[in-house]
């Protein structure tokens, strides 16, 4: 109990977490009906009974759903909003997000709608809560090479705004290869990379997702422990892991927080920290995950909280001066 109150009250950095995930079904019934959009479900109730997920792509056909009521600046500028009140009452200094621009330009939205809805709440955030926010766009990996291409280009004009890029959505099938070139760009734009791995995927993409897209942080990465060499690479190179206890358990990559891997990997010295990734589809944000991740690991004491909120701020790309403002 008492760690649990000084888990609450420290300092945090949030590293992976996608603000389309953060649309909670309220908010999104609300945003429904101020575009006239008619939602299959009836009631915010049954919507989140469906929330009852067997792998990612149960998951990501309901999420990428319920990104259509997002219409107009106003509507992603309100929803990433939500998220960083609640990202401030859980103490977050330093949140560096995800989103997904092909998810929105498929269905008609223009990135500048996108652009301008985050800016806004952005800025709103930094001035009245006090958070520092970065934002990195995701590559949908389920959609081509080209199409990830043509929306690099199309991010161009905001450049400076971005401080990386990631790739996401459905692993199997979609390994880091078939995006080299792609990453190769981001990468001469001075753009920092990271990418999902290792989550539902094999060992071998968070190889490639080192060797071949130069990620300098793996999202996920909790498979990392099925292949021995590649946990002394991502330790002896302190990779940081963003992992998602909630996600997994929600996705069915461990059967229960029990299990979770998260001892494994902290007593193999690699850099994880905690993160929250869906939280409106995973039933908590990061402080309910750093709880229930405690009260399910009993192994886990004071110093590996400590250690995983330190490693949350030095695995952000903020400078150190930024980190030290913070902690
Ligand atoms: N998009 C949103 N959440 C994701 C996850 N956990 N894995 C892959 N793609 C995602
Ligand atoms: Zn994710």
């Amino acid at each position: 109990a008492q760690l649990s109150a000084l888990l609450a009250a420290a300092p945090k950095a949030e590293l992976h977490l996608h603000i389309e995930g953060t649309l909670e079904p309220e908010l999104m019934f609300a945003l429904a009906r101020r575009n006239s959009i008619t939602l299959p479900y009836p009631d915010v109730e049954a919507l989140r009974r469906a929330y009852d997920f067997s792998d990612l792509q149960s998951f990501l056909d309901l999420y990428y759903a319920g990104a259509g009521v997002l219409q107009t600046a106003q509507d992603f500028e309100d929803m990433a909003y939500a998220y960083f009140e609640r990202a401030a009452a859980d103490r977050i200094r330093r949140a560096e997000i995800f989103f997904d621009p092909q998810t929105h330009t498929h269905r008609g939205i223009a990135l500048a709608t996108v652009m301008a809805g985050l800016e806004a709440a952005i800025a709103r955030a930094e001035r009245e809560l006090g958070l520092s926010i970065a934002l990195i766009p995701c590559f949908l990996r389920h959609l081509s090479e080209e199409d990830a291409l043509q929306t690099l280009d199309a991010l161009l004009p905001y450049r400076e705004r971005l401080l990386g890029v990631g790739l996401d959505s459905g692993e199997r099938g979609n390994p880091p290869e078939k995006f080299a070139r792609v990453f190769e760009r981001a990468r001469a734009l001075g753009l920092r990379i990271v990418a999902h791995a290792g989550e539902e995927g094999p060992p071998a993409y968070i190889w490639g997702a080192l060797q071949t897209l130069g990620a300098e942080r793996i999202d996920h990465g909790v498979r990392c422990l099925e292949d021995p060499a590649l946990v002394e690479e991502l330790r002896r190179r302190q990779v940081p892991l963003t992992v998602c206890p909630l996600s997994n358990l929600r996705l069915c990559v461990v059967p229960d927080l029990a299990q979770h891997p998260l001892p494994a990997l902290l007593d193999a010295g690699l850099k994880v920290m905690l993160n929250s990734d869906d939280p409106a589809y995973f039933g908590g944000y990061l402080g309910a995950n750093l709880d229930q991740c405690f009260e399910a690991l009993p192994q886990l004491d004071a110093r590996h909280a400590y250690t995983l909120l330190r490693n949350s701020f030095e695995a952000s790309f903020a400078s150190p001066e930024q980190q030290a403002g913070w902690i």
